[in-house]
Formats: structure tokens, sequence, C-alpha cells
């Protein structure tokens, strides 16, 4: 059971600490099992998984999301500009390879048990089986830094999704010399991580002063 927990707390978005050096195979194996036993709505399985090698089209993927980089940074001012100015928002090129996870609503048939009230409970499904994945990949050394700085419709066209299929992640999978101790949010002064006191409510929802 300590070992879950140290999975848990040890799991870190990566984006600097690649190394470039090649996947074990059996391991991005192990990983993209885990991914794929994940819990799902009706037990639609509505994932896929895009492996991603190509030097090109990393970097046609990194092309754009400095693009969009480009575009948060210019909602941002003053110190919120600064401090986005020092963070590194992705690792596609460093880390070799990209594990692009789509939603497809169409798994599972048109009647998908438990789905029939909320539509994006096959999206919570997909989600599951990301951090699966980032779990597993921190038990196997690796790290995943998820990038969300793209346009949904850009992923699709450039690795194939049909129409229906939502891409929902692009993450950088590869091999660290180490996994920081410390969120990089946290370390550059971005966000800080908030204690479980303060999203903990008993029995209703009590609001915060
Ligand atoms: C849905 C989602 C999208 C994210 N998108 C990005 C991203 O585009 N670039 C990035 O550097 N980190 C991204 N992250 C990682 C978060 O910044 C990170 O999880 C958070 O700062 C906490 O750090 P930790 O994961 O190391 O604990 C994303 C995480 C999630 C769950």
């Amino acid at each position: 059971m300590n070992d879950l927990y140290d999975v848990i707390n040890r799991r870190r978005d990566t984006r600097s600490e690649f190394t470039g050096q090649p996947v074990d195979q059996d391991a991005l194996e192990r990983v993209l099992a885990a991914a794929h036993c994940a819990p799902s709505v009706g037990m639609s399985q509505p994932w896929d998984f895009v492996l991603v090698r190509s030097p090109q089209t990393l970097a046609a993927f990194r092309a754009h999301v400095a693009r969009e980089r480009e575009v948060f940074a210019g909602s941002l001012e003053g110190e919120r500009a600064e401090t986005f100015a020092r963070i590194k928002v992705e690792g596609i090129v460093e880390s070799g390879l990209g594990v692009v996870v789509g939603y497809d609503p169409s798994r599972g048939g048109s009647h998908v048990l438990g789905r029939h009230a909320i539509a994006d409970a096959g999206l919570y499904s997909v989600v599951c089986a990301i951090q699966n994945l980032w779990l597993a990949a921190t038990a196997e050394g690796l790290g995943v830094g998820w990038v969300s700085f793209y346009r949904e419709e850009f992923l699709r066209e450039l690795v194939g999704f049909p129409a229906r299929v939502r891409p929902v992640a692009w993450l950088c999978v590869g091999a660290v010399g180490h996994l920081p101790e410390v969120p990089d949010l946290e370390r550059f002064g971005w966000r800080h991580r908030s204690p479980l006191a303060e999203v903990l409510h008993e029995e209703r929802y009590q609001p915060r002063v």
C-alpha cells in the first residue's frame, strides 16, 4: 500500500527532465496496458492512444504549442506575464514520444450504461485512463508531461482522428534523469498547492469566506 502512495506523491508533470533516451518497449506496453484497464462508464473504454515518434510531427506540434503559448502570454500583464515567461510548458521534442489520447463517444454503442444523464461521463473515463498511465509511468521511472496548449482541430488533423474523436491530451512520455519534488508551477511562483482542509466539506457544501 505504501508503494501506491509513494507513486502518487512522486508523480510530477515533467517538462525539463527528459533525457531523450528511448523508452523501454516492455515498460511502455505495461504503462499503456495500465491505461487500458481504467474504469469507464458502461465499460465503454472510449479511449484511443496514438504513439507519435516522428521528429517532423513532434516539431510541428511544438511549433503549434509555441504559438498558443504566445496567445496565452498575450492575455497576461505585470507580475503574471513575468512569472509565466519563466515557465516551460512542454517537453514535446525532448521526450521523443507523444501519446495522444482521444475520446470516441461512439465506443460502446448507442446505449452506454450510465451515460444517459451525464454525457461528460465518457470524457471522465478517458481522464481515468490518463491518470492510470501517469501513475504507471511514474512507477516505471518515466516522466509524463500533459500538454494542453493546442487547438483541438489542429491536433485532430495532425494525428488523423476522425471528426467524432476528440483529442483530450498530448502526453510527453520519456526517460527522465529524476522527477522534481516540487511542481514547476509552485517552484516558479505561479500557484501553490492548497491544503486539503480548504476543499473538504462535511455533509453539505460550505462556502468559504
Ligand atoms: C488537464 C491538464 C492539462 C495540463 N496542461 C499542461 C500544459 O499544457 N503544460 C504544462 O506544462 N503542464 C500542464 N499540466 C500540468 C499541470 O501544470 C500540473 O499538473 C500542475 O502544475 C501540478 O503539478 P504536478 O502535476 O507536478 O503535481 C496540465 C495538467 C492537467 C491535469
